[in-house]
């Protein structure tokens, strides 16, 4: 992509990706990138002493405690989170890495209540027909594929035990699907961009891994993205672009569960074939 050419150095543009590797590489901080209004905070001009040589930020120990201490938080304090720290991960958010550089992922953030609550309805509404399209077992595959949900998720057999599950506890009044979160992020991507659900699962752990570091807690849920992903009426209702599909819905908040210890991992399925 970058060469010398009668002493000066090109940059293709055809297959530059914008992935900015030459500004981070540059030692004179040569290269500027001006890419206009939509590359917000471009980087650009020499680093500061230091900063593009030095050691990582974060030292190994500190990550491996990081992804070790998050946890899906099911619990949340009532108190909002402030706009700054929403802000701050969904900033975060647009340093994952993403196939070709499409930086496709983009967010929808709830934050009212009475919003939160409509949707909560909407996607528990979804499920109850889940349910009775299952009931029908004579037309059960149709009924799901009507839906528009994948059988892969629809008929799996966790689904199939934890849809009863999840409408049981929200008719007895236990919020299943948002945990009352006072914030839920919706994570869509253009589907026209190259492997547009990568970049929004990417950007869906680095936010989750962000709040972490902000003492926020957050929790991925499938009922909701599952739900959006079937109905694009729901999306419309949201005003997510129509090129958009939903792949992730995560909620946010201060944690309410305090966690005593780092649960047990299954061992790395790793081969090393050497
Ligand atoms: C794609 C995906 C979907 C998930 N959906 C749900 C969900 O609908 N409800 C829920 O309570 N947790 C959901 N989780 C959280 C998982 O249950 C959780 O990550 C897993 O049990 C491991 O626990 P940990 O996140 O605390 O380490 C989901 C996680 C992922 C990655």
């Amino acid at each position: 992509m970058v060469r010398e050419k009668d002493g000066r150095i090109k940059i293709g543009r055809v297959m530059c990706l914008e992935c900015g590797h030459c500004v981070a590489l540059c030692p004179e901080g040569a290269i500027v990138v001006d890419e206009g209004p939509d590359f917000a905070e471009a980087t650009s001009g020499k680093p500061e002493e230091g900063s593009a040589t030095g050691p990582p930020p974060v030292s190994p120990e500190a990550f491996r405690e990081l992804v070790r201490q998050r946890r899906s938080v099911r619990q949340y304090e009532a108190r909002p989170v402030p706009r700054e720290l929403l802000e701050q991960m969904l900033d975060n958010g647009r340093w994952a890495p993403t196939a070709a550089n499409c930086q496709c992922q983009a967010f929808t953030v709830l934050t009212d209540p009475a919003r939160r609550d409509w949707l909560s309805a909407q996607v528990v509404e979804f499920y109850r027909a889940y349910q009775e399209a299952l009931q029908d077992r004579e037309h059960a595959a149709e009924r799901l594929a009507a839906l528009g949900l994948e059988a892969g998720f629809a008929l799996h057999p966790h689904m199939r035990v934890a849809v009863p599950s999840f409408l049981k506890n929200t008719d007895a009044g236990r919020d299943r699907l948002f945990f009352a979160a006072p914030a839920v992020i919706i994570v869509h991507a253009d589907e026209g961009e190259v492997l547009p659900a990568s970049a929004a699962a990417f950007a869906t752990l680095t936010l989750a891994l962000s709040a972490e570091t902000l003492g926020l807690g957050t929790c991925i849920t499938a009922y909701a993205s599952e739900a959006l992903r079937a109905r694009p009426d729901l999306r419309a209702a949201l005003e997510v672009p129509e090129t958009h599909q939903v792949h992730y819905v995560l909620t946010v908040g201060y944690p309410a569960e305090h966690w005593q210890q780092v649960p047990p991992r299954r061992a790395a399925q790793v081969r090393w074939w050497e």
